[in-house]
């Protein structure tokens, strides 16, 4: 007779990536800056890594602050963990850091561009403290870190 003890099956990690405003116009905008590869390019190389690693992504842009705190709403329960790039909402969004302090859910910050290679008002991250940790200046490769970091940190506490 089969054991009444349900055997644990291990499912597949998944990760938010969360996109702020401006991010849907990567490719042409100020491609010195952020690099020649549009969001969606990004978005199916990461796809592609994550499947490589047995997780799932699900993958979201918006110029809204309020859709963001939403998808980060929406995340808890689903999500492991996520990486978040909030663009200019970085520096000046409460509501955002608060979504990510009730999920309760690990974040890694990540930005294409080194934000203190740049102007004075990008050096402050209200994200910055509330995240696990931040990646910054890699260009898109920024993301992959982002997501190796995310199941680094999954492994670790499973582990
Ligand atoms: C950014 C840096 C932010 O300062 C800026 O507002 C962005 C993109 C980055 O990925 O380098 O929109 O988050």
């Amino acid at each position: 007779m089969a054991s009444r003890r349900s055997a644990k099956v291990a499912r597949a990690r998944r990760i938010l990536i969360l996109n702020g405003p401006n991010l849907n116009l990567l490719g042409r905008r100020e491609p010195e800056q952020y690099g020649p590869q549009t969001l969606r390019e990004i978005e199916e190389q990461l796809r592609s890594y994550a499947g490589s690693r047995g997780a799932e992504i699900r993958f979201v842009q918006s110029n809204h602050e309020g859709a963001l705190i939403d998808a980060i709403q929406n995340a808890v329960g689903w999500a492991d963990a996520m990486v978040v790039n909030p663009a200019a909402l970085t520096h000046t969004s409460v509501g955002l850091r608060d979504a990510i302090l009730a999920a309760d859910i690990p974040a890694v910050e990540v930005h294409l561009s080194n934000i203190y290679r740049r102007e004075q008002f990008r050096h402050q991250s209200l994200i910055a403290d509330v995240a696990v940790g931040q990646i910054t200046g890699f260009g898109a490769f920024s993301y992959l870190l982002g997501i190796q970091a995310a199941l680094h940190l999954l492994e670790k506490e499973s582990s």
